[in-house]
């Protein structure tokens, strides 16, 4: 007789510290592959042989494993803050500014601007999140104390900060983001100052946060939009459900596609080597291990979370 089918989403069927123990053994069996990001001189310097998972329930409650508590830079992983704090102030008017398809180029490509007249792909790619960083500034009157409070509202971590060294090291070294910046300034899709939105887009991509920190603020997407830490409706369920959508098409730039292949997960990535993901009504998640892939994606991070997808059940597939 068949069994009948069981519902992943009950968690008391699995043993969490015990599946994220199993998963950070064998991370640890694999340092070696992969390559720490070297495009950002500050952040040459990261040991590889790192690795850390945190898991974020709606009731509070969080599983770590690993160096789930090193800090490391968020990057790429903030533009899901910024798109969240985006769509709060504008609304559906974003995306009259940035589109939400899928681009199948690298997270810093300019190819497709010129022919789609400076609207980019979408938000999480540089271009796209530097015309959401646009909009972020001209909708709070101090956007770099906004992003800080939100982001330390939703870890709960009030020590959350922006690291100057690496945001100075973007600076000094961010030619692609300078020319994308202005190329789409060409087109009237910057409203602010270039200058000013660069700065901004490196201080969000300089934030200094830990595995336990990142599951905790990606949790509001697993919950319709509450926040455990702060018991914040943060966006609608709505606005919990798109954001999740845009993450799962682009999160992972041109690896989206795999990544919904092989993780089936809503994911946002980071060169430093962190992913977060969200099992839409369960639980927020993040990964850290700073060697990527040839896709800018931690290596040891997708294959963590295919590991955890496949040890519970808990995917959207
Ligand atoms: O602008 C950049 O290139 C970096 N600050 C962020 C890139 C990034 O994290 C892409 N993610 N995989």
């Amino acid at each position: 007789m068949r069994k009948p089918p069981q519902n992943p989403h009950d968690l008391s069927r699995h043993d969490l510290d015990d599946i994220l123990g199993t998963i950070n053994d064998e991370a640890r069996q694999r340092f070696g592959e992969g390559k720490v990001a070297d495009y950002i001189p500050s952040l040459a310097d990261v040991p590889a042989d790192r690795f850390g998972m945190a898991l974020a329930l709606p009731d509070g409650t969080v599983h770590a494993c690993g160096d789930a508590r090193e800090r490391f830079s968020i990057q790429s992983v903030s533009k899901v803050f910024t798109l969240t704090l985006a769509l709060e102030a504008i609304g559906d008017d974003l995306w009259k500014r940035v589109d939400r398809e899928p681009s199948g180029d690298p997270f810093n490509s300019l190819v497709q601007l010129e022919y789609e007249k400076g609207i980019p792909r979408n938000p999480f790619m540089n271009a796209g999140a530097l015309v959401t960083a646009d909009v972020v500034l001209s909708s709070f009157d101090d956007a770099e104390a906004t992003l800080l409070d939100f982001m330390r509202a939703r870890s709960g971590n009030p020590e959350v900060g922006s690291d100057d060294v690496v945001a100075r090291s973007e600076r000094k070294s961010g030619y692609r983001n300078v020319a994308m910046a202005n190329f789409i300034r060409s087109y009237d899709n910057l409203h602010n100052d270039v200058q000013q939105v660069l700065d901004f887009y490196y201080l969000q991509c300089a934030l200094r946060m830990d595995c336990v920190d990142l599951a905790r603020s990606v949790q509001y997407l697993a919950d319709a939009g509450r926040c455990a830490s702060s018991g914040v409706q943060v966006t609608s369920a709505e606005g919990a459900t798109r954001i999740n959508s845009v993450m799962m098409t682009a999160g992972t730039y041109d690896a989206a596609g795999d990544f919904a292949y092989y993780v089936g997960l809503p994911a946002k990535s980071g060169v430093g080597g962190g992913i977060v993901a969200v099992v839409p009504h369960v639980m927020g998640l993040c990964v850290w291990s700073p060697a990527l892939d040839e896709k800018g994606n931690s290596l040891l991070g997708r294959y963590a979370l295919h590991r955890l997808t496949r040890m519970t059940g808990l995917s959207v597939f």
